[in-house]
């Protein structure tokens, strides 16, 4: 075959190429917004994203009690794993300091976001958003950051002051 011949079927080899490449196995399924829905469940400081419902500390007492306090003792106090009801202070060790919702967490929609997503740790997404509620309600009623007796929702939940939250450096204060 003459060099000429070559480079023309190497020239039509690359031609027909990207013809080939358009092809896809036909794996898997178009996402829908259904689907999306189901993990997009981010709350946000300002409580964009919480749903609907609510709970007060006694009811999360019980959950507490249920499907807790396994792993984070009586009362929230800590042991086998994070202590979720401390009035330590955040000091010492530098950036080792231990952290704890009441001394360290800047707003009171994360720990909803948290036990919401994350929580018991074997069964993660099964809390109804009521028990999430009660959960975050009884927490922070421990903690002593809400008055007893007051109903978590998505009004009230927002509103809630972190005793640390004006301590950290924000670095984009318009994106808040
Ligand atoms: C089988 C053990 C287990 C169970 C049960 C469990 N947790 Fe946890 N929890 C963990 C572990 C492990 C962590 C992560 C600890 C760490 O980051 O050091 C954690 C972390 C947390 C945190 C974050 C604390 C922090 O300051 O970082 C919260 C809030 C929490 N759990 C709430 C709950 C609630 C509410 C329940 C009950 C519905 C629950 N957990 C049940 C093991 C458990």
């Amino acid at each position: 075959m003459s060099i000429s011949k070559r480079a023309g079927l190497f020239l039509a080899a690359c031609l027909v190429a990207p013809a080939a490449f358009a092809q896809t196995p036909q794996l898997g399924t178009k996402i829908t917004e259904v689907d999306v829905g189901a993990w997009a469940i981010t709350v946000l400081p300002d409580g964009t994203n919480l749903p609907k419902g609510s709970g007060t500390a006694a009811q999360g007492a019980k959950i507490y009690e249920e499907k807790c306090v396994a792993c984070h003792n009586t009362g929230g106090k800590g042991g086998p794993y994070a202590t979720l009801v401390s009035e330590a202070p955040l000091q010492g060790r530098g950036i080792e300091a231990p952290k704890t919702i009441r001394n360290f967490w800047a707003n009171a929609t994360t720990v909803y976001d948290y036990i919401r997503r994350a929580m018991p740790w074997p069964q993660p997404r099964t809390l109804s958003d009521e028990e999430v509620y009660a959960l975050v309600a009884y927490i922070l009623e421990q903690n002593k950051i809400i008055e007893p007796g007051t109903v978590m929702d998505a009004k009230s939940l927002p509103q809630v002051k972190m005793p640390n939250r004006d301590n950290f450096i924000v670095k984009f204060p318009d994106k808040i």
